[in-house]
């Protein structure tokens, strides 16, 4: 089935198309098992569907959340912790019960039994039905970077050199960036029903051409994104200016 690319003008209108897919899967199956990315692309997303709790009443009250990754050693009020940015941008303002939300504990004393258990609860929850991912200008999803093997599940990861110069922007200095994080694997993203993945701006403009029309191979890690059943690339025109030159 090759991916389903759906072009928009610009940031605004990809996070926009994104909540009303979102909310339109919560209308019809209230007890959605959402799984949820961090970065700065879904933000805007995040966004409109906190607005469209307020405005419009859309219901989390059985929602069902998984996050994709969070950094190993920082806590959950870490300013830079994905349990926090979650919280900032979404938890704490629509009417989600926390122990619905799952984000991998980066402080856990045991990570291979954090990670076992983080699969367990997908499976306890029958799955996940609608994934929102974003795409790494190394062509990553979650923290699943080139090479990572397709069949991988939750584990933990050493950040590429690439990724930790990608994410210095959010951090005081490069030596802050946390060099492992637990991340779902691509093995456990591909189970999911339904993936919507979004990009925005030039610089993921290769690593959007390369997942969607080039060879599927681990070393584009997105690329494996092509032999999922209902998956729809959700890009601006800047994301999207590569995808006829492959
Ligand atoms: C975040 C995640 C990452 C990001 C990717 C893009 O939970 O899993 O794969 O989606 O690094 O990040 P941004 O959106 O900041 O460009």
């Amino acid at each position: 089935m090759p991916i389903e690319v759906s072009i928009k003008k610009g940031y605004d209108e990809i996070s926009k198309r994104a909540a009303k897919i979102i909310a339109d899967a919560i209308r019809n199956k209230p007890n959605l098992v959402l799984g949820l990315a961090t970065g700065s692309t879904p933000i805007g997303c995040y966004r409109e569907l906190v607005r469209m709790h307020k405005e419009e009443g859309l219901d989390f009250s059985r929602v069902v959340t998984f996050n994709l990754d969070e950094y190993i050693g920082l806590s959950p009020t870490h300013p830079q912790s994905y349990r926090y940015f979650m919280d900032q941008k979404l938890f704490n303002y629509v009417n989600i019960k926390r122990e619905n939300t799952h984000v991998p504990n980066g402080l856990s004393d045991d990570f291979q039994k954090t990670c076992e258990e983080f699969e367990e609860a997908i499976k306890k929850s029958e799955g996940i039905d609608l994934q929102l991912l974003g795409i790494g200008t190394t062509g990553h999803i979650a923290f699943n970077e080139p090479g990572s093997p397709f069949d991988s599940r939750t584990r933990v990861v050493n950040v590429s050199e690439q990724t930790i110069k990608d994410n210095v922007r959010f951090f005081k200095s490069i030596d802050e960036v946390p060099r492992q994080v637990i991340s779902m694997g691509t093995g456990t993203i591909m189970e999911a029903r339904e993936i919507i993945l979004l990009a925005s701006g030039a610089g993921k403009a290769d690593a959007v051409a390369k997942s969607v029309n080039g060879p599927v191979t681990e070393e584009v890690p997105a690329s494996i994104l092509q032999t999922h059943p209902n998956c729809t690339f959700i890009i601006d025109e800047a994301a999207a200016s590569k995808l006829e030159s492959i």
